[in-house]
């Protein structure tokens, strides 16, 4: 097992990427530790994987603090915790705008500023195709994207020798899509599927195997890895 007695926190993993990441992670006998905004979500996940829950919100400087003095020193990091709005870039309110940088970017902030992880040990960010395959009403979720592949190169230097490495997906299937019609989003999928080299959209469990591999390389650092199906060269 490649993560035998190793201590995992995934930021965001009661669900979609996040989760399965804490899957893999426990799979792999890793001593896992989850943390999100809805307890009761968050609670059961939990119990199913054996999983210590730690309710934390990444928009807060607290309750990020917080979540790693209870975690104590931790041998990787992930984070996956995002909640994105975004829309036209001459109408989309600055709340909204405000608020995306707030929970993608500096939620991944925080958490890297908090979090004492053991030297050799790794950061996760989990980035976004957009960051350079920009398409429209998305401006600011590009933005957000782009800074953390910034973020995760500057802090491989600067937090070494603990690894820091991003991994940036195209579309995968999971609840983040879950307020869109359930037709619309299907057609969506089949529609990205059919343009893609791999003839199928991503996913958790292909990211999950990313962010395993750069907690379990340690040659691994400042790397960026576009997981995408094909998407970038299409
Ligand atoms: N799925 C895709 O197609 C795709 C593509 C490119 C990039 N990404 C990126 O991959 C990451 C994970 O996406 P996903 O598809 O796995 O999403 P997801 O299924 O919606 O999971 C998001 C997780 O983050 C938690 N979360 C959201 N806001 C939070 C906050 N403020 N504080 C703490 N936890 C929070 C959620 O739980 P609570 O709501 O209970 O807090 C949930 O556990 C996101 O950064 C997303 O932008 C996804």
């Amino acid at each position: 097992m490649l993560l035998k007695g190793k201590k995992v926190v995934v930021v965001g993993g009661s669900s979609g990427i996040g989760l399965s990441t804490a899957e893999m992670a426990k799979r792999e006998g890793a001593d896992v530790i989850i943390a999100s905004r809805n307890v009761e979500r968050l609670d059961a996940v939990a119990d199913r994987l054996n999983a210590i829950a730690i309710p934390a919100d990444v928009t807060s400087d607290d309750s990020v603090a917080k979540l790693f003095r209870n975690c104590g020193p931790v041998d990787h990091v992930v984070v996956t915790a995002a909640q994105l709005r975004t829309g036209p870039f001459k109408t989309v309110s600055m709340e909204d705008v405000r608020a995306t940088m707030e929970s993608k970017f500096w939620g991944a902030w925080r958490v890297a500023k908090s979090a004492d992880i053991r030297p050799g040990g790794s950061l996760t960010l989990v980035s976004g195709y957009l960051s350079i395959r920009p398409r429209p009403n998305s401006a600011i979720i590009s933005v957000a994207n782009g800074a953390l592949e910034s973020l995760a190169r500057a802090l491989a230097l600067e937090l070494a020798p603990v690894r820091v490495n991003a991994v940036s997906p195209g579309i995968i299937d999971t609840p983040i899509r879950a307020a869109m019609p359930e037709a619309a989003r299907r057609e969506m999928l089949a529609q990205t599927a059919a343009k893609l080299p791999v003839g199928r959209v991503g996913v958790g469990e292909d990211v999950a195997r990313q962010i395993l591999a750069f907690m379990t390389i340690g040659f691994a650092t400042g790397s960026i890895v576009y997981l995408d199906g094909g998407g970038l060269v299409t």
